[in-house]
Formats: C-alpha cells, structure tokens, sequence
C-alpha cells in the first residue's frame, strides 16, 4: 500500500471485519519507487514538509502525572518538550533555551520540581514556561517572562494522546482528523489508562522510515512476521485504505486460537474482560495515522508506536504500552 492517502469513501460501518469486506475500487496498493528510500534530498524534504508539519505523537497525558514531568521528543533537527504546570495543564514548547539555544532539558523524560534550569548560563523556567529568571540579571535589559519564556508549539489532544505539531501544515487538528474513530475507542476509556513501565525507545533498525511504515500499514505481511498475531486475529482481518490521513484495521479475536499456548490463554483472560462492549471486547483495532504512527487497541490494553527517521538508511522506532 502506498503511504500517500488513497481516495476512497469513508466506511460507514466500523466494524466491517474481513467477512464483509469490500476492497475499494482502484484501490492504489503499489510501492513509491525504489530511489525515494535512499533520497538524501528528498529525506531533507520529508523532514520538513512531513515531520515538521504534520502533527507527531507525542506521549500520553499519563506520562506527565505530576507536576513538573516532562517529556523530550526529538525529530529532525527539531526538539519539544511536553511538561506539565503546576496547574496541571499540559503545554508543549520547543526545549531551546531563549538564551542561547541550549536544551533546557535533557533525555526522554524526567521530573523538574519548580523550574526548569538551563544547564548553559542557568536562566530559570516556570513550569508554564515563562521566565522566571536569569543569571545576574543587571546585566540585562529587563526580560518580560511572557516574551522571553519558552516558546509554544501547537499541541492537541486526543482520547489521552498528545499530538503536537512543530510548523503549522495542512492537517486539522488531530482531534478533529481522528473524529470518526471517537465512537471506536470510547469504550477503552484510553484517556485513564496509565504507562506500563518501559522505555519509550522499541527498536533501532538501519532502513528507510518508510520502509517500516510501509510494512506496518498492511497486514498481509502478519501470518509471516508475526505468527502469534496471526494465531490471535488472523481469520478475521481487514485494512482500510487511508481516508484523510488516517486508516483503520480491525481483527476480530479468534474464538480458539490453536498454534500458540500463550495466545490461548491470553484469549481466555481477555474472555473475562467485562468493561467493554461488543464488538470492541472481542477486537484488535489499529489507527494508522499519517505520516509515521499508529494506536492499536487489544481489548485489555492500548500501545502507541511511530517510526522516527534518524538518517535516510537509520529509523528508531518510538512507542508504548497503556494498560
Ligand atoms: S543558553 Fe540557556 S542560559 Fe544560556
Ligand atoms: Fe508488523
């Protein structure tokens, strides 16, 4: 399947599993050519035109559970800083000090207490973001804590999820672009749900980023790659095209999964689940979404991950688990 968005009408009717299924006509699913995955120019452009300037996911609010949590988020030559105020709002701005462009902090997540500290000259932070201060500050002019604090950048929330956007671009916002899909995840409450402890960092891979989001997007490359997820979903499958920059794909659960005595008991312990409704207490649903990331839901827990392009042969793939 091509990752530039296919025309097709929007489904109606979510939860159309493979049984009643009918592919689009015309339905483009050819690869770009060869040369646009070893492209140093077009790799620069992609950092502009797409990692830029379209929304990235970033973390979910249970990542930032207190005040003064952060998160780091690198893409490109771009970094953010997602952190949250002693008022409990969550805000992104750019981790670049006003000073002299230093990181303000460091590493994918940590905690500040009252303020951020840049590690350069020591200009302080409030954790709105504002200026609190700056090191020998007579040797400055005055410094309006609004003007010189860190600078916003776009951020919008979905169903917990925290999307930010460093450049404005042609994308509505996320919550508005993911609308058809708030009637499917409702019942997870994904919004409550809190971090399983890990890393944020899946995978490191020496390929193109398209080449794992091609792979990604469609599911006939599972029964090969990943037997156990085929054993879990595999006879009821489908993959929608994309439709304005997000896609869906829904599994219905095997009713007895044969292969793998650990998707047998994983089925069985998800049987007993009682917080969902049907169909979503029997489904694996996934939500591609343009240009590099993904939320999948399995019945008992929710995983976000997205490629994250670090050369044009180098990809890291980010992400994590939300029970
Ligand atoms: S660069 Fe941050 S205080 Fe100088
Ligand atoms: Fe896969």
């Amino acid at each position: 399947m091509s990752i530039i968005g296919a025309k097709a009408p929007l489904f109606a009717e979510p939860f159309m599993f493979a049984s009643n299924f009918q592919p689009p006509e015309n339905w483009d699913r050819s690869g770009l050519p060869g040369w646009t995955y070893a492209s140093e120019e077009l790799f620069a452009l992609e950092q502009d035109v797409l990692f830029r300037r379209h929304w990235m996911l970033a973390c979910h609010i249970s990542d930032l559970p207190e005040a003064g949590h952060y998160i780091g988020f690198d893409i490109g030559t771009e970094r953010a800083l997602i952190l949250r105020g002693k008022d409990r709002v969550i805000r992104a701005f750019h981790n670049l000090c006003r000073h002299r462009g230093s990181r303000v902090v460091e590493g994918s997540a940590g905690q500040c207490k009252q303020a951020l500290t840049c590690p350069f000259h020591g200009w302080t932070y409030n954790l709105d973001g504002t200026l609190k201060s700056a090191l020998q500050p007579r040797s400055f002019p005055p410094l309006d804590p609004v003007e010189w604090g860190l600078k916003p950048i776009e951020m919008d929330i979905w169903h917990g999820f925290v999307f930010i956007r460093f450049q404005p671009g042609p994308q509505p916002p996320m919550s508005r672009l993911l609308a058809r899909f708030d009637n499917l995840v409702t019942p997870h409450g994904l919004a409550d749900m809190i971090r399983v402890d890990g890393e944020f960092v899946f995978a490191e891979a020496d390929v193109n980023w398209k080449s794992m989001r091609d792979v990604d997007n469609e599911g006939y490359h599972v029964p090969k790659a990943h037997p156990s997820l085929q054993d879990l979903y595999g006879k009821d499958y489908v993959d929608e095209p994309y439709v304005d920059g997000a896609s869906l794909s829904i599994g219905k659960l095997n009713d007895k999964p044969r292969q793998f005595w650990s998707v047998r008991e994983y089925r069985k312990l998800v049987s007993r689940l009682t917080h969902l409704p049907a169909p979503q207490n029997d489904s694996w649903i996934y939500i591609g979404i343009f240009p590099n990331s993904v939320i999948a839901l399995y019945p008992d827990s929710a995983i976000f991950y997205q490629e994250i392009p670090t050369g044009v042969k180098s990809t890291r793939q980010r992400g994590a688990v939300y029970r």
